[in-house]
């Protein structure tokens, strides 16, 4: 068959592991040729290829990034867009089309399938929170830096006395924010799931200064807010799916913790150090699994689904019903973080 590949949306750790797999997959089991697509769905608008092989898909298992380059590029947004995926993809005489994204990216392969495209869907995003799926790729990775910028932040905040607020990926779910927050000891963990209570926050803070700690770790997920508020952004601009530019939640909370409480607070963003860099075994292997995966349903014709993880097995779902909703943040792991902090009556 001839296949083609691309990745849309952010850049994640295993998206070239996950393309590797699949291309010697491919070749090697059912001789099958394949074109990537540059930066995501623009590639295809465009027809702009490069040739996916054994040889220009070797040594990328541990690369971060993506060989084929990413782009927001909404086909939806461009007039005659998919009238030109539809020519290019019959061009270059296309059996299948497989492709790397998130809820934004999978929406045109559901688009795209509904005008007769045979579209596989392989699940990515740092954020964790596409819907049917235990895990993404990356998500690991991600988690692993923002857990070692707190167990980092711990030094500075001990030494001087300070809140230090770390702000972390996650525009609509929390999964970066709690897993770091629990697995480095934050003190207070804040995700969009749940309403900033800034009371409760400080209340915290100034629980653990009267109890002989005198510092405090706060994470905070890009996408927190406060109850009557809205995101904190970079700029008025959107992407072309809609989504504004989360950034600066952390130097809000900052402001706001020192200006309650009296103590010295700063913050940091980790931003896209979280999705940089190589994937952790844990997403080469969960990538690797999902490459064979997507060439297992084209060869099955199993078209407009979606390879995903549950429990410990690697199944597939419509890719309708994965964009359906958000995968947020549960009240189990809620529960854990309230576990861990004293009880609200607590003096
Ligand atoms: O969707 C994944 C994500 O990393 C979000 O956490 C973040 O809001 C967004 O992408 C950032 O996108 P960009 O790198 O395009 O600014």
């Amino acid at each position: 068959m001839r296949i083609g590949m691309l990745t849309g949306g952010g850049d994640c750790p295993g998206l070239n592991a996950v393309i590797r797999a699949a291309v010697r997959k491919g070749i090697q089991h059912h001789g099958d040729e394949f074109i990537g697509f540059m930066e995501g769905w623009r590639g295809v608008i465009d027809d702009v290829t490069m040739p996916l092989t054994l040889e220009t898909t070797s040594g990328i298992l541990q690369k971060g990034g993506t060989i084929l380059r990413s782009s927001r590029t909404n086909v939806k947004k461009i007039e005659g867009g998919f009238e030109k995926c539809l020519e290019t993809i019959k061009r270059n005489k296309l059996d299948a089309l497989i492709a790397l994204g998130g809820d934004d990216t999978q929406s045109i392969s559901l688009a795209l399938s509904e005008r007769g495209v045979k579209c596989v869907g392989v699940p990515k995003t740092i954020d964790n929170d596409l819907n049917g799926t235990d895990a993404c790729f990356g998500f690991d990775a991600a988690v692993m830096i923002a857990t070692e910028a707190v167990d980092r932040l711990h030094s500075t905040a001990e030494s001087h006395n300070r809140v230090l607020v770390c702000e972390v990926m996650g525009r609509d779910a929390g999964w970066i924010a709690i897993t770091s927050g629990i697995a480095g000891g934050a003190d207070v963990v804040l995700v969009p799931e749940v309403p900033i209570d800034i009371e409760e926050t400080c209340r915290l803070i100034k629980y653990r200064r009267e109890h002989g700690k005198k510092f405090s770790i706060v994470v905070v997920a890009e996408g927190a807010k406060f109850p009557a508020g809205t995101v904190a952004t970079h700029d008025e601009s959107l992407d072309s799916f809609g989504h504004p530019r989360l950034s600066g939640i952390g130097q809000t909370l900052a402001e706001e913790i020192e200006k309650r409480t009296g103590y010295e607070t700063r913050s940091v963003n980790l931003g896209h150090t979280q999705r940089g860099g190589t994937p952790t075994a844990y997403d080469r292997m969960l990538a690797t699994r999902y490459g064979v995966a997507a060439i297992d349903l084209v060869h099955a014709g199993k078209f407009g689904r979606l390879v995903v993880l549950r429990g410990t097995q690697i199944t597939d779902i419509s890719i309708a019903d994965a964009i359906a909703k958000t995968r947020t943040v549960g009240q189990d792991l809620l529960d854990v973080l309230q576990s861990l902090q004293p009880l609200k009556d607590a003096v």
